[in-house]
């Protein structure tokens, strides 16, 4: 069964169509259930999810369309769950869901037992509706519109099972909102994006309590690029998104992604093994396992965003797949992270991406002569941390092919080293320092991984997701977070709402970070037995999560909710 690569030319996700323009873009999307092509078109297609514009049924795919968002121009977007059949019954989950954790559960008061059993199998595995909410991952915004994990809805299908929750509302303040219908309701949820921060790459996923991980490795996920404003450079100065004169663009966005199959051509996950890390056997970009990409001599703009479960990659271009250490002969500027451009280019060898984390990247293939074939190799762990070894050189170790053919038409891009990156200003002095804790819930070393507090002796305070909330930051203040990793493990630690700078990790404090590190981030990895310190200012109030953004870890434990409060309130 082993799986070609370098057939399928790698797809660059299409412009989400919106269905109107007012005083923002409005758009509504669905997420559906179909066949695709994932698999080289000499296998078996395969059942997935992907996000479309219900006004445009072609649209949907596995990544979503990429939504195009301009600075300060609201978008509203209405994400429906039509996770229905042709006879508008609703579809069980495409993989096997875990009874036993905590999660969006319809059945509520029976959560952990199983009121739609399958019989063949054990545990027991949940084949009910299945519960749905987007975050718009980086964005800055407002929490009604944030997709709060309890903040869940099911499709609007005509055989939902008597006493089965629609909407998922533990907070009163939720409550109010799927009451008054403004927000969400059954089948759809409309959310407004405010697009008040810095052009940057965003992305868009499902974000349900205790089962993101299965909903993302479905394909419930897409690029949602912001653009203009003061901190985004002038049209022509990178290379663009619009089809140049050989037709094709030169700004590329890249889900990466691994995934394992059956024979059958289906997505393969495992039952049964509640927090564990997910490592596939394959690698998925833009929904095709190792895709072909030719590039002509030229400078391309690439989108980078690990949408991994649990794997942490590190990127270089090699001439060679197989060989290890990989040769990397041809540098990648890394532009901008998470939250918008760096400081200057960063030129780098091998490139760091960690989970859920974007980073915008130039790749100069000018230089290098038509006919040449380079690869985008993986060199991270297949594993936690190094304790799977590296990337297996055949399969995870490699990522996409380049062929490099003639240019057509000029570049008149800017060379990464002469480009100017619109400047920042940093954040102002913290009001305030949180030691917060990564850990596991008891103190075996293993079991549950939990976040939570350090108390005054440094020992951690593992909370559940359902504790107290512990974060309560004041509006308008800004704060040192310092992730104390207390686990052997490394965790790419996400907040919501805000953009955060990364401090150097010295106790005393020390200024903003260098060179890659000098950018806006929302998603650090704290490195095993280390700390790692964090700036951001909170001017929105409400309920946000902080969480780990292994999905497997998120899911089970590795969630807090965290609320900004007026101050006096
Ligand atoms: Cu990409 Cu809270 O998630
Ligand atoms: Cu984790």
């Amino acid at each position: 069964e082993t799986i070609p690569k370098y057939v399928t030319r790698l797809r660059v996700p299409g412009t989400m169509p919106t269905v109107a323009r007012t005083d923002a873009d409005e758009y509504s999307v669905g997420l559906r259930q179909f066949r695709q092509q994932v698999l080289p078109t000499s296998l078996p297609g395969t059942r997935v999810w992907g996000f479309g514009s219900t006004a445009h049924p072609w649209t949907f795919r596995y990544p979503g369309n990429t939504i195009e968002a301009r600075v300060d121009r609201p978008v509203r977007v209405t994400w429906r769950n039509e996770l229905v059949d042709g006879d508008g019954r609703y579809l069980p989950h495409l993989l096997p869901v875990d009874p036993a954790l905590h999660w969006a559960n319809p059945a509520g008061g029976t959560e952990g037992r199983d009121t739609h059993p399958d019989p063949d199998r054990t545990p027991a595995r949940y084949l009910g509706p299945v519960p749905l909410v987007v975050h718009l991952h980086g964005g800055h915004n407002l929490p009604e519109n944030d997709g709060y994990p309890e903040a869940w809805y099911l499709p609007d299908a005509r055989d939902i099972p008597a006493g089965y929750a629609r909407v998922g509302s533990s907070y009163e303040e939720f409550d109010a909102l799927a009451n008054a219908g403004t927000h969400w309701s059954p089948g759809s949820a409309r959310f407004e994006y405010r697009n008040d921060q810095q052009a940057t790459t965003l992305w868009y996923h499902d974000h349900s309590v205790g089962l993101t991980r299965l909903s993302m490795y479905a394909g419930a996920a897409g690029f949602y690029l912001l653009r203009g404003g003061d901190a985004d450079l002038p049209p022509g100065v990178l290379p663009g998104a619009a089809a140049g004169p050989d037709g094709t663009p030169h700004e590329i966005p890249m889900l990466i992604q691994d995934r394992s199959f059956r024979a059958d051509g289906e997505l393969s996950y495992p039952s049964g093994r509640a927090g564990m890390p997910f490592f596939g056997t394959t690698m998925v970009v833009n929904g095709n396992t190792w895709p072909v990409l030719p590039v002509q001599r030229r400078r391309y703009r690439f989108r980078l965003l690990n949408g991994c479960n649990s794997r942490f990659l590190q990127l270089c271009v090699a001439a060679r797949p197989t060989s290890r250490p990989a040769r990397p002969v041809l540098p990648i500027w890394q532009l901008g992270s998470d939250g918008g451009f760096l400081p200057a280019p960063v030129e780098q060898d091998r490139l760091a991406l960690s989970i859920g984390s974007r980073s915008d990247v130039l790749i100069d293939f000018t230089d290098v002569p038509a006919g040449t074939e380079l690869y985008l190799v993986n060199e991270g762990p297949d594993g936690p941390d190094a304790r799977g070894g590296p990337a297996d050189p055949q399969t995870t170790g490699q990522v996409l092919k380049f062929v490099v053919t003639d240019r057509i038409g000029p570049d008149d891009t800017v060379p990464a080293h002469q480009l100017r990156l619109p400047a920042v200003p940093p954040l102002g002095p913290a009001d305030r320092v949180r030691r917060l804790s990564l850990s596991y819930a008891n103190s075996t070393g293993h079991g549950v991984l939990q976040l939570g507090v350090v108390d005054q002796r440094g020992r951690p305070v593992p909370l559940p997701w359902g504790a107290p909330v512990t974060e309560q930051v004041g509006l308008g203040s800004t704060e040192i977070w310092e992730l104390h990793n207390f686990t052997s493990q490394t965790h790419p630690v996400h907040l919501h709402q805000v953009q955060f700078e990364l401090l150097g990790s010295g106790r005393s404090g020390g200024g903003p970070a260098r060179g890659d590190q000098g950018g806006r981030h929302d998603t650090v990895p704290v490195f095993p037995g280390s700390v790692r310190r964090i700036k951001a200012h909170f001017d929105l109030p409400g309920r946000y999560v902080w969480h780990c953004h292994i999905l497997e870890h998120e899911d089970h434990d590795m969630m807090r909710p965290y609320v900004v409060t007026p101050a006096g309130a």
